[in-house]
């Protein structure tokens, strides 16, 4: 990772921040692009991974749309200049003001996960005189096999429109007059490494995809989500995410019509392994129950995974070539239990000061940071700069 080769350039920096290997980015980005070019497939990044500004440049350079799950998060993509009709909005609670911005900036789709939303969006539509193109998120009942939080395509979550609600929207749509239901979305979760999991994915699709166009609805668009899941436990020797084999599922398994256009909205793959966070060893204890612990100065507030999905992340003492090893627990500053970063791994012996890197910390790391404890949203340092 890059922090070995840079660490005293980094030593001037306040920590904890996180250090972004734009050059890992932009050939993550290469890569992506090649294969989707070699499929056909469209990718429109998945922006709440991670929304740093140079990211995002790298991401717009790189030619992607966008994939927003916010109303704020649509405007800071029109900002930046991705192009409104790259830009696809999701999630289960839009709300009217979201949903009239989108309109009248003329984004690509509305991503609608119920009947209700889809006559909501109608209604407000027809207030603004315009018809808009939305496609349906149907939840296609699979079961990622990935951590239960990151869940998102079982029967019982709040995600999709169900079967049900889908054949009553079929019944209602002719009396919508400014829908144009041009497209399906599907997303069963997240950090999915068993490639079967989105070979299921795609049988079902096959057979919602030939009832709804039996329905007489000529699907243009077919958006499969995210999910792909990236190496949390070798990432110097897996920096890359193997974007072929992922494809290729889906270019073997889909059962669809030559005109509909397959669109994949990956996150975590592109900018996990980039980031990490890097921080300093402020104390070391040894605990009443013996185990020796290292306090160091970043916590849940900069990367929550640890503390929220019990997710291993590989730590990295960065001054510690040539000591002796021993067992750790690493902790973060935060007044919770699970804020730890490690526990009981082998470190070479820490020292206070000692410099420490916290891995594949690009996704769902500064994009979930808080301010609990006051504490102050992480800087950033990027590879460009150094
Ligand atoms: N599309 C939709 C509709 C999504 O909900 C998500 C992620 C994605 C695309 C991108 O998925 P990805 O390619 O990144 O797996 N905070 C959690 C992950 C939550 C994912 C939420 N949805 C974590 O840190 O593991």
């Amino acid at each position: 990772m890059l922090s070995n080769k840079v660490v005293d350039k980094l030593r001037g920096y306040r920590t904890p921040f996180y250090l972004y290997d734009l050059d890992l980015l932009r050939q993550t980005l290469r890569l992506v692009g090649e294969a989707c070019d070699k499929y056909g497939y469209k990718m429109h990044y998945s922006m709440k991974a991670n929304s740093d500004r140079r990211v995002m440049e790298c991401v717009k350079e790189a030619g992607m749309g966008i994939d927003c799950v916010s109303g704020n998060e649509v405007v800071y993509a029109v900002e930046m200049g991705f192009d409104p009709k790259e830009i696809v909005f999701a999630g289960v609670g839009k709300r009217d003001e979201e949903i009239v911005y989108g309109i009248e900036h003329g984004i690509m789709a509305f991503n609608c996960e119920s009947k209700h939303e889809v006559e909501i969006i109608n209604e407000i539509a027809a207030g603004l005189g315009k018809k808009v193109d939305v496609a349906l998120r149907i939840n296609p009942d699979i079961d990622s096999k990935t951590e239960e939080h990151i869940t998102t395509g079982k029967a019982d979550c709040k995600f999709g429109i169900s079967r049900r609600e889908l054949a009553e929207l079929f019944d209602e749509l002719p009396a919508l007059k400014y829908v144009n239901v041009m497209g399906l979305h599907f997303h069963v979760g997240s950090q999915i490494t068993d490639m079967s999991v989105f070979e299921l994915l795609c049988q079902e699709v096959n057979k919602l995809y030939a009832w709804i166009v039996e329905q007489g609805i000529r699907i243009e668009s077919l958006d499969m989500g995210g999910g792909l899941g990236v190496d949390y436990n070798d990432p110097d020797g897996q920096p890359l995410p193997d974007v072929e084999a992922y494809f290729d599922v889906f270019a073997k398994n889909l059962k669809i019509e030559p005109h509909t256009v397959v669109r994949f909205e990956l996150g975590r793959a592109v900018v996990a392994q980039c980031g990490e966070l890097i921080s300093k060893v402020l104390y070391l204890k040894v605990n009443e129950s013996g185990r020796r612990v290292a306090v160091i100065d970043a916590s849940m507030t900069e990367l929550i995974r640890p503390a929220m999905y019990n997710a291993h992340h590989a730590v990295e003492n960065l001054d510690g070539a040539g000591r002796d090893k021993d067992i750790f627990t690493v902790v973060g500053t935060v007044c919770e239990s699970s804020d730890n970063f490690a526990v009981s791994e082998e470190f070479p012996e820490f020292r206070r000061g000692d410099f420490v890197t916290i891995k594949t910390a690009g996704a769902y790391g500064a994009s979930m940071a808080s301010t609990y404890n006051m504490h102050l949203l992480p800087a950033a340092v990027y590879s460009d700069d150094l």
